[in-house]
């Protein structure tokens, strides 16, 4: 039987290294980090992490927000949501996944466009409306 994409990107250990590596290059992304100015950075990461792993078949359950409703009011443009998925394939560059890993993991994300994008614009680098109410902290 075909591993699945999850085994295949390295399991649990990897896929924490490349969101975290991945959070820090949006960090430093200005086409993108002031909408991740209220965001509970631990919160994120975990979910994104659960996300993953079970988007490509791992053993995890996402039990965020759907992803309409976590993007909702934020006012993400095209070219934003574009420079996010840039951001994503220089991190697995980095980490020298390879090429048909990338792209079913891609396949995956690529089409949740159409839930996170509300402005069809190339602009980049706008603010995060100040109606945007941010997701509860995690409590531990
Ligand atoms: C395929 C693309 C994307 C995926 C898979 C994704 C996934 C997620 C997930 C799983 C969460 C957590 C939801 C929760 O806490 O319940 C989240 C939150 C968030 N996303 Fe995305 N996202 C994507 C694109 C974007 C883009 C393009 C932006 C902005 C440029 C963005 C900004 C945010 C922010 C700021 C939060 C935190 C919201 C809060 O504080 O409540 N996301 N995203």
């Amino acid at each position: 039987m075909e591993r699945t994409l999850y085994e295949r990107l390295g399991g649990m250990d990897a896929i924490t290294a490349v969101v975290e590596k991945f959070r820090d290059r949006v960090a430093g992304d200005d086409r993108i980090n002031l909408k991740f100015e209220r965001t509970d950075l631990a919160r994120l990461r975990k979910m994104l992490i659960d996300q993953v792993c079970e988007a490509t078949g791992g053993p995890c359950r996402y039990n965020g927000r759907s992803m309409k409703e976590a993007h909702a009011g934020m006012g993400v443009t095209r070219g934003e949501f574009d420079a996010l998925v840039d951001d994503l394939v220089q991190t697995l560059h980095q980490f020298k996944v390879p090429s048909r890993e990338q792209s079913e993991l891609l396949a995956i994300l690529g089409p949740l466009k159409s839930e996170i994008v509300e402005v069809n614009s190339t602009e980049v680098g706008t603010a995060l409306p100040d109606i945007f109410r941010p997701a509860p902290a995690l409590t531990v």
